[in-house]
């Protein structure tokens, strides 16, 4: 198929634009470099050993966005480029409400226009309100507690109601806690400012661009007090897209799909993992829990399964590997 990526040059869209070259997509990207560097471009070239059209330019540029469809006739879209950081969106809302949905909105004129009709959107877990019992199914109850949760949500009604008017197909995509790297290291999560994830927080702490992590509450109702997440291998989630793409040819209409892996890992159990995989003794100390973390998030990921016939495969290791591998060969990101 032929499919614009929205947001190619980020972490997760970068480690997509090779599953879908591997996967004998051809792909157009677009991306205006506001998180995101053109490194990762020219590096998914000579992964992918590929060459293809990509357009420096903002989703919400209409004209531009019409340009494009113009001179591509694409099957579907996948639409990655937002912004992404909790603390920010609650700073700045409006910021992230015109990014997130002026994005949205804007590719949905676009290809209505012209006549394209599959939508892959990356949306999260964290569009399910705290209080729900684990594992979370996609009807587990929603609802958000920050801008940018919202503006995940937001888009997602936004794309029903459009998939129902114009009878597209749409995969909403939330996705659980993506970490690790391309198993090459020439490619992987390249925070511009201090981390607020954990893994990054951990392999810049490793390499000694940090000084020590803070573990945020080892009181928590887990195995070891501390914050349990579903992680996962973002190569084992670039594969649920072209899973969902494929899936989309063949249906209408919407479908919400968790891609997960089913399995919590705590913060300390993370932090072993790393330091096995990696053989550096990562420094931390204990801080008071922040503020708005559930103590226990992960996935049910039997719809992506059984829809998608997609599950993912990488382990714990296998991400603490990869994300070392990457750090270790770019300390500096992609800004050597
Ligand atoms: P990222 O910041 O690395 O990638 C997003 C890309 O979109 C960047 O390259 C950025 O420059 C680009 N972009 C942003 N706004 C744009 C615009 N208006 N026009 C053109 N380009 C624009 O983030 P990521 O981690 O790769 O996340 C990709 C998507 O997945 C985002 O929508 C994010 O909200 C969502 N998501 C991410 C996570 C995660 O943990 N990384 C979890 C759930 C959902
Ligand atoms: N943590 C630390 N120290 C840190 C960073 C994180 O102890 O420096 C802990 C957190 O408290 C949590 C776990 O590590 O227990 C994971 O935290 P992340 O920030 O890596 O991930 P979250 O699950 O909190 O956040 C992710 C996405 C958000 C999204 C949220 C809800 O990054 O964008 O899931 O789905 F909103």
């Amino acid at each position: 198929m032929n499919i614009l990526v929205t947001g190619g040059a980020g972490y997760i869209g970068s480690h997509t634009c090779v599953e879908l070259i591997n996967s004998g997509h051809e792909i157009v990207v677009v991306d205006n470099f506001c998180n995101s560097r053109p490194e990762a471009v020219s590096r998914v070239k000579s992964i992918a050993g590929s060459d293809f059209p990509f357009y420096e330019m903002d989703v919400r540029d209409e004209e531009q966005l019409g340009r494009v469809m113009e001179e591509h006739r694409f099957d579907c879209v996948i639409h990655f480029a937002g912004l992404k950081s909790v603390g920010e969106s609650v700073a700045k809302p409006i910021k992230y409400y015109d990014n997130n949905i002026g994005s949205t909105i804007a590719l949905c004129k676009a290809m209505s226009k012209h006549g394209v009709a599959r939508f892959v959107f990356s949306s999260s877990a964290t569009v399910y309100s705290g209080g729900n019992v684990m594992p979370l199914t996609e009807d587990a109850a929603l609802g958000c507690i920050n801008p940018y949760g919202w503006t995940k949500l937001m888009c997602e009604r936004i794309l029903t109601d459009f998939a129902a008017a114009e009878d597209w197909s749409v995969a909403l995509l939330r996705y659980f806690n993506p970490i690790g790297a391309h198993e090459s290291g020439l490619i992987g999560e390249d925070p511009s400012d201090i981390p607020n994830n954990l893994l990054p927080y951990i392999s810049q702490t490793a390499i000694g661009r940090l000084d020590k992590l803070h573990v945020f509450g080892d009181d928590y109702d887990t195995v070891d007090g501390t914050g349990v997440r579903d992680y996962i291998h973002v190569v084992d989630l670039a594969k649920g897209h072209v899973a969902a793409v494929g899936y989309c040819a063949e249906h209408t209409g919407v479908e919400a799909v968790n891609l997960g892996t089913g399995r919590g890992t705590s913060v300390l159990q993370l932090v072993a993992a790393f330091e096995r995989m990696s053989g550096v003794k990562v420094a931390y100390d204990i801080a008071p829990r922040r503020a708005g973390d559930l103590a226990i998030c992960y996935a049910d990921p039997s719809r992506a399964q059984r829809i998608f016939g997609w599950s993912a495969e990488k382990s714990v290791d296998d991400m603490c590997a990869d994300a070392w591998s990457w750090q270790r060969q770019n300390p500096m990101g992609y800004r050597e």
